[in-house]
């Protein structure tokens, strides 16, 4: 069994990144700029943006931070989007999910630029992604696809299965991993799929983004299956310092004696969505998507 180090091949590709953002200055070019946008002070939330933030600093790129108290009003997060949007520095912007409940997640997501949109959220850059246009494809499908690419897993012509029904993973993963540059046989399984066991005993590639700790266990995994996890279920723990633990979707210790590849939950599949972010921001900088 391999491991799959999510942190070493974001490393690599940071650097990258980096190369790029030094030959951009060299050539009189300003830095990507990338800007969130935080409703509140959910913990998940804080951490995410936190690093989205410092990945920034590392990679040479600017960023800003626009924080608003989770009872911002709707009209008032709509105005600072426009204003964003016209913002000519900023080469992207996200603002970071969930949103109170008083705020419509998909009337925000619909008001960014599609250009600025380097979360890939907006229906325009999920609809080019889908009939194979330039776009920013979302980044935990993208940091999984390129995961897969840089460990030159086989993928042509393998059964690939992913369970969960997201908007944010599994719909746009589910049409990458079927598109010409992977060739994968893709099925979308879910909790009403009938022998679900069976459908995920049958992947060469099992991808679990169901986001129920532990669900993927050893019986539903064929031998020499590649895994992988994209849960981060928060749960108590009192052996850490911040009293909580991420869990993933896959029981590692009964799957990761019958696969060829598995991601560990931390360091597989996290680092490479942080990493895929970069990457839009770099791409809309250098004006490669939307021409
Ligand atoms: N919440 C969980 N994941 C994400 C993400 O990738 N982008 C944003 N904006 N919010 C999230």
């Amino acid at each position: 069994m391999i491991l799959i180090d999510g942190n070493k091949v974001a490393a690599e590709m940071k650097q990258e990144i980096t190369e790029e953002v030094k030959k951009i200055i060299n050539n009189g070019g300003k830095a990507p700029h990338l800007a969130a946008v935080l409703v509140g002070h959910d913990g998940g939330s804080e951490t995410y943006v936190a690093y989205k933030i410092k990945d920034c600093e590392a990679v040479g790129f600017k960023s800003s931070l626009i924080r608003y108290e989770d009872y911002v009003t709707e009209k008032e997060l709509l105005a600072k989007i426009e204003e964003l949007n016209n913002d000519d520095d900023l080469d992207g912007f996200i603002v970071q999910l969930p949103l109170p409940k008083h705020i419509s997640e998909q009337k925000v997501i619909e008001a960014i630029n599609p250009k600025k949109d380097v979360d890939g959220f907006h229906p325009a850059n999920v609809g080019r992604m889908v009939i194979g246009l330039p776009s920013y494809v979302s980044a935990t499908p993208f940091g999984i696809v390129e995961l897969l690419k840089r460990y030159k897993i086989e993928t042509n012509g393998k059964n690939c299965v992913i369970v969960g029904r997201s908007n944010i993973v599994v719909r746009p993963l589910s049409v990458l991993m079927s598109q010409k540059a992977v060739n994968a046989t893709v099925t979308v399984a879910h909790s009403r799929t009938e022998n679900l066991e069976e459908v995920c005993r049958n992947a060469d590639i099992l991808i679990a983004a169901i986001g129920v700790p532990e669900f993927v266990k050893g019986n539903m995994v064929k031998k020499g299956a590649v895994v992988i996890d994209v849960g981060t279920t928060r749960v108590k723990s009192d052996l850490t310092k911040s009293g909580w633990k991420l869990k993933g979707d896959v029981l590692f210790e009964e799957v990761a004696e019958k696969c060829s590849y598995i991601t560990p939950v931390p360091g597989g599949v996290g680092p490479m969505t942080r990493v895929s972010l970069l990457l839009n921001t770099l791409l809309s900088a250098k004006g490669e998507i939307y021409k």
